[in-house]
Formats: structure tokens, sequence, C-alpha cells
């Protein structure tokens, strides 16, 4: 049955009538076996998959079949999935408790799209920043080649490290110019372990903070500085910043040259697209960087024209949805078969958790069903022989994403076989289980535990661009369902401003705010 859109904007789950309708069909559905649904319709694996340039993802291993899909389908309908996708690429201020637009597909667009913000376009400006990171990265290579650059370090933190980290590992076959560091913890040991391998006369410190006040961030660079006066150094040459507090990164000593200005409409975790891809396009280089903004920007098309039963943001949000608030599957594991991506993981807990992970639905009411999963995994074949035992025995279950490539990953092509065997080994077994000797309960696997399976060509700076801005999409269009805001983060604000009334105390002045039992027995111990 299909729904009227109501507004995406006021939108709630609790007063959903194909909500409604679906918590019926999990009534019917909950103890589905996916093994016999696989025998019994020879149709089923093709209308659960989905394919897209150079991307086939197929979701029959899922607990959910076209019934469930056509439901979820009415559900993106009626709480208007594509109205919201619509006005996000407006550029309207869907970011509304912080009352900004959220316009990261601009950074991966080119100069033809339309982009617009408070009636004004953006691509210019993008295109002439696009152009001046460029045009340093084509300078450093130069530099590189002559050995005067060889190394770079990234000191940022959330999104202001973890995408560019994760890339830049993800993308090691495709780099050219100087090896790429990054420093985020303030733990000392980071900056430490990091700096001891370098020579400060060749590299370039690459300081990245939206805000430019970051405590972790703003501690690394103070120490990276010093580091680099201490040997001697013209810092104008050595220091990069990327920000978008122009104020503060003058004030730190970095040149307005070698200064990287953002819009306020990027997230800091959305915003690896742009200048804080720094790292990346200095390791990759100009054309591989543009490759990569077009796998993401091939993604955003799709995402804006494709009909709902065909948009894979929307199917997989929708799936996200229903493996959570109705299977009650809280988790979900991403098992990326290649080393290269061992960050994602890590990367994809920011975008997902960050985004969605709220109890305030838009219009300021608690929500009363699940919003965010815990996203956590590592890449095969290690997970397996980690915590893949809980995946086939545990009394939970966790849907796996997992990640695989047609092509190999690295040089050593005669390995390439025996990885995407495990990956679909594990999806099969994961699914098949085997019912031992009545005797043997140990050696029982239940089976019937739900997996998606995405396999590329090849894992490339196009198709990780697509990656990522499928996730992107994704976490925003399950946000949109679930009635929450996803793109502030004000659930981290909290723990940084007690770290920073703490700090004092532990350096032992006086305490200047009251705290519970447990904090001032720690406080005291660690005070000594
Ligand atoms: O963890 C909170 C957060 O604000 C993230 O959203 C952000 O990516 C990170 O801190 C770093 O912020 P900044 O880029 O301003 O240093």
């Amino acid at each position: 049955m299909t729904h009227s859109s109501t507004d995406w904007r006021s939108f709630r789950l609790d007063a959903s009538e194909a909500e409604r309708e679906l918590e019926k069909l999990r009534a019917t559905q909950e103890g589905m076996d996916v093994r016999m649904a696989l025998a019994q319709d020879p149709l089923r694996v093709g209308h659960l998959s989905w394919g897209l340039d150079g991307l086939h993802v197929d979701a029959s291993k899922q607990r959910w079949d076209q019934k469930t899909l056509e439901g979820l389908l009415s559900l993106a309908q009626e709480a208007g999935v594509k109205q919201a996708i619509k006005d996000q690429f407006s550029g309207a201020a869907i970011n509304q408790t912080e009352g900004r637009a959220v316009l990261h597909m601009a950074l991966r667009g080119r100069p033809e799209d339309v982009f617009q913000v408070d009636g004004k376009g953006v691509m210019e400006e993008v295109m002439d920043t696009r152009g001046h990171l460029l045009d340093f990265v084509d300078d450093v290579h130069a530099k590189k080649a002559q050995g005067l650059v060889t190394d770079v370090i990234n000191i940022g933190i959330g999104g202001s490290d973890l995408g560019p980290a994760m890339a830049c590992k993800a993308l090691r076959r495709f780099a050219s110019g100087p090896k790429a560091h990054f420093v985020s913890n303030v733990d000392g040991a980071h900056i430490e372990s990091v700096l001891e391998q370098l020579d400060p006369t060749t590299t370039l410190v690459v300081v990245v903070s939206k805000t430019f006040t970051t405590q972790e961030t703003m501690a690394n660079a103070g120490i990276a500085k010093l580091w680099l006066s201490e040997a001697g150094l013209d810092l104008t040459q050595h220091l990069v910043a990327v920000s978008t507090n122009l104020d503060a990164t003058q004030a730190f000593g970095v040149s307005l040259e070698r200064t990287f200005g953002f819009e306020n409409w990027v997230g800091g975790r959305y915003s690896m697209w742009g200048p804080v891809g720094m790292c990346i396009a200095l390791s990759i280089g100009r054309a591989h960087f543009e490759a990569f903004l077009e796998g993401a920007r091939n993604i955003d098309r799709h995402a804006q024209k494709a009909e709902l039963k065909d948009n894979l943001p929307v199917v997989l949000a929708l799936l996200g949805h229903w493996n959570q608030n109705h299977l009650g599957m809280r988790s979900h594991a991403v098992i990326p078969y290649a080393e290269d991506l061992g960050r994602l993981p890590a990367y994809l807990q920011q975008a997902d958790m960050e985004s969605n992970g709220k109890s305030a639905g838009r219009t300021g009411e608690p929500v009363a069903w699940n919003t965010g999963a815990v996203v956590w995994g590592e890449p095969g074949t290690n997970s397996q022989h980690a915590f893949f035992q809980l995946l086939h025995q545990g009394t939970e279950i966790h849907p796996v994403d997992f990640i695989a490539f047609r092509k190999p990953t690295s040089g050593h092509v005669q390995m390439h076989g025996k990885l995407l065997a495990n990956a679909v080994a594990q999806a099969e077994a994961l699914l098949m289980g085997k019912d031992a000797a009545s005797h043997e309960p140990h050696r029982n696997f239940p089976g019937n535990r739900p997996s998606t399976f995405f396999l590329f060509d090849e894992l490339s700076p196009f198709s990780l661009g697509q990656l990522v801005a499928l996730h992107e999409h994704r976490i925003f269009i399950q946000g949109v369902i679930w009635g929450i805001a996803s793109f502030d983060q004000w659930g981290v604000e909290l723990g940084k401003a007690l770290a920073n009334a703490l700090l004092p105390e532990l350096e032992g002045k006086a305490s200047e705010l009251p705290h519970d039992a447990s904090t001032q027995s720690l406080v005291g111990l660690i005070r000594g």
C-alpha cells in the first residue's frame, strides 16, 4: 500500500501508518528462514540485488523479502525521503539545530553543477579553492621529485583526521606524493611516535581543524610547531592550515597563501572532499583525487535521480531500519576484505554514530524507537580469527556488510582468490549454518544470520568515493526516517567542557566544580 508523503521535517515514526503495517509484517516474518526463501524463490537474489557502475550489492541473505521492501518503500514515501533529498541538494538549511545548509556534495561537484546557499551559487568558489589546493599539490609533488618534501603530517581529529587517514591507507597503491602520517590523539605518545621517524627539514605539517580550537589538535600543532622552530626552519614554508577560522590560522603563524578555507555548510565528518582532504590529494596527486571526487559525485547523482526502489542509499537505509527496529539487531559489522580498508570501520563509526546517535527527535520530543546502530568491524580475514566466533554462534545476531573487490588489491595476485573465497565463504557460512549431530551442540551453527555483500570491480579512487558517498546518503536518509537531526553533534560537547574544567584540578588547583564521589576519588588518585 502506498502512503502520501508527509513533511519530512515533522515526520514521526510513531504516527506512521506504513510503520504500523511493517510492524504487522514483522509478526509474520520474524522467523523467516532465508535458506528456505532462497531455495523456494529463484528470483529472490535478483529482486534483492542492485547494480551501479562497478558495484554489485546483494542483500538477498538479509531477513527480508520483496513484501518487506515494498512496505519499507511505502515508509520512505510517507516519510518524505524524496523531498528530503531534494531539500538537501537545494541548499536549504537542513542542519536545523545549527541553522546551516549541508552541501558537502558541492565539494565534489563539477563547474556546471548548480549548488546554492542563500540563493547564491557556490561552485565558483568551490572550484577556486580546489584549484588552489591542486596547484599546491602539484607544487609539492615537484618539490618531492627534488627531494625537498618527503613527508606530510596531518594534525587533526574526528572528521579532520578519520576520512583522510582512511582514504590515504585505502589508496596506498595510487600514492605518488610525500608519505602521509596522521596525528590525532592528545596522548603525547601519538605525536612522539610520528615525529621520531621524520626529518623536519623535509616535512610539511598540515593542521586541519574546522574550528581551529579543538584541544587535541591545538596541543599537537603546538608541539609540531616547536619541533620545526627548534630545527631553525622558516615556519611559513612548513606549516599549512585547513580551517573555517582564518583569524586563528593567521594567529598561529600560517601564511595566507598556505591556508585553505572551507564553509560552514560542510560538516566536519563530511569534509574530506575539499581542503580537509589535503593529505589525500598530496598523497595520490591531482588526477586520482579528481577521480575520488567523481566517484562520490556518481553516487550523488544516483541518490538524486534514482526512483526510491532503485535508490541504493535509500534501500540500505530502509534495510538498516528494518534490522534495528523490527528485528532488534542493534549493531552493524563492517568487514572489508581489503587490508587497505583497515580504517573504514573507524571512519564509518564517526560518520554514522556521530550523525545518528541521537535520542531527541527533530521536533524536540524524545524518539521512541532505536536510532544509530553500533558500527564496528575489522578487515577480513583477521576478523575471522577474532570475533567471527560470536557472529556464527553467539546469542545475538549482528548483520554484517562484506566489502570485497573482484580485482586484486596487491601485487601478490595469487593471494586474491584466497581472500575472496574467505569473504564469500563467511557470508555463506553465516547463512547456511551447519547441523551438528545431536550429541555435539558445540559444533552446531544455527545459520540464518544476515549479511549484505558489496562487490566492487576494484579498489580505486573512484570506487572509494562511491563507497563513502553511499554511506553519507544512507546515513542522512536513515536520519530522515528516524526523525532526528543528523548533522549536529551536541553530544560531544559536555565531555569536552568537563575535560577543560578538570585539567586545572589535575594540575593541583582547587576544585571549582562539585564532582560525584567516584570522579572525586579518581581526581584524588591522579593528583596523588
Ligand atoms: O568530535 C566532535 C568534533 O566536533 C567532530 O565533529 C569534528 O570532526 C571534530 O570534533 C574535530 O573538530 P575540528 O575540525 O573543529 O577540529
